[in-house]
């Protein structure tokens, strides 16, 4: 075979992804010799400690400069799977600059800098893939794109930290506590170095930069992003979902308003009937509507070594194809910045515990509160005393987040809560304006996109 048929590549980070590229690099090298005609090889893997007895590839060498991998001429293309977001960003910056494609699962790094690294992919001509950033293995990134981008995107929303939604599962399923069903995720290699990535909504407000930035071309600062994890959620909130007939999951979520693009990551209840509402375990999920397409719903396992090394070893074949290279599926070098409408004053049916002490009164107090800031009670649950006081819990019609915070400060402020508010947003089955009706989430029909 010669030089040209052979795609040479440098890895940076032998982890978890890293070791599923190069298990499926290798088992599955007779169908990527069919599908590309070149063979792929990984010439220099860049790790922390180079004297780590571990098994490589034949002919692969090891170093412990990841910027080598820049500077060598034999190497086509960077694939950096080693996160953090220093080193990375001059590794990708370098590697671009002496004319090598990239390929990179840094979600974290695209997300703020990815301004900068994509006008300069583009200065070069070069490929700078980032399937394996979004939801492991759904080809998100690909459909947006390329398959999609006859239409003009109204919504993008989705579960895409697998294992936040994992603890979700777990607390919902088996009756888990939070620590506990951290750590089981943990030990099946899905959470973060650091988890707090994870489970406070950090790791999947990156990925919905990254899917803002491709169904609309635009620019939206990770800091301005409203962002609420899953610390804290109690399983007492899950039991009052089920009882309304809604599921509680991490959710991200971009949609249109008038030309201004609302989004956050935040708990939130689902109903029942929709498919979003299902997705169970380390799985994420990803919901596009378009004004051709309609609703678009794609599943897949979000996190974990082989199917992010699926996405990694997609975005290597592309390049070893010669795709065409538009990163990020606009003509534009610079994309332009996001019009914002705040998450807060965004209209949703919202979700709202509040424990107080059974005391006469309180029910009015609150209903005078939440009348006061025009906010519309849609059902409503009181349950017996339990240790941290009475749990009333109750659904509303369509208000926003400015209302429903205001109303429960002014109720903490007079002293009637026990604890701080609990609130959460609620989708229902027409994308957020109804509240559902409470009956049946174990007998699901058929299902709502
Ligand atoms: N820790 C991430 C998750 C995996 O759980 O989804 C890759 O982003």
């Amino acid at each position: 075979m010669s030089q040209q048929e052979r795609l040479v590549i440098g890895l940076a980070g032998l982890g978890t992804v890293g070791g599923g590229l190069v298990e499926m690099l290798q088992k599955n090298e007779r169908d990527i010799l069919n599908r590309t005609g070149r063979r792929i090889w990984i010439k220099t893997i860049a790790v922390r400690n180079i004297n780590k007895a571990r098994t490589l590839p034949e002919n692969c060498r090891l170093t412990d400069n990841p910027l080598e991998l820049a500077q060598d001429p034999d190497i086509d293309v960077v694939v950096e799977l080693m996160g953090g977001k220093d080193t990375a960003r001059t590794l990708i910056r370098e590697s671009l600059l002496n004319g090598k494609h990239v390929v990179t699962a840094n979600k974290a790094l695209l997300a703020e800098h990815g301004e900068e690294l994509f006008a300069l992919a583009a200065e070069h001509g070069r490929f700078l893939g980032y399937e394996a950033s979004v939801a492991g293995a759904i080809p998100i990134v690909q459909t947006l794109r390329e398959s999609l981008a006859g239409n003009h995107i109204s919504s993008v929303m989705g579960i895409l930290n697998g294992t936040g939604n994992y603890i979700l599962s777990e607390m919902t399923s088996h009756g888990l506590d939070f620590a506990t069903a951290l750590t089981q995720a943990q030990a099946q290699g899905l959470a973060e170095a650091d988890p707090t990535l994870d489970v406070d909504g950090i790791d999947a407000a990156h990925k919905l930069i990254l899917l803002i930035r491709l169904a609309w071309g635009l620019h939206y600062p990770f800091p301005e992003l409203s962002v609420q994890g899953i610390r804290g959620l109690r399983r007492m909130d899950i039991e009052f979902a089920r009882e309304f007939g809604y599921r509680i999951k991490l959710l991200g979520q971009a949609k249109e308003v008038d030309g201004k693009i609302e989004a956050g990551i935040y708990p939130a209840l689902i109903h029942y009937t929709m498919l979003i509402a299902r997705v169970g375990g380390a799985y994420n999920a990803v919901r596009v509507e378009g004004n051709a397409l309609g609703s678009l719903f794609l599943h897949g396992l979000g996190a974990g070594s082989r199917p992010t090394a699926s996405a990694v070893l997609g975005d290597i074949l592309s390049i070893a194809r010669g795709a065409e290279i538009n990163n990020t599926g606009y003509r534009r070098a610079l994309l332009p910045p996001a019009s914002i409408l705040p998450a807060e004053d965004a209209m949703t049916p919202w979700y709202v515990r509040l424990m107080v002490k059974d005391i006469s009164g309180v029910l009015r107090d609150i209903a005078g509160a939440m009348a006061e800031e025009n906010v519309s009670m849609a059902q409503v649950i009181q349950k017996a005393e339990c240790p941290e006081g009475v749990p009333i819990v109750f659904m509303t019609h369509a208000t926003t987040g400015r209302a429903i915070h205001a109303a429960t400060r002014k109720l903490e402020k007079e002293g009637l809560l026990l604890e701080q508010a609990t609130c959460y947003r609620v989708f229902a089955r027409d994308s957020g304006t109804e509240t559902g009706s409470g009956t049946g989430p174990e007998a699901v029909p058929e299902a709502d996109l």
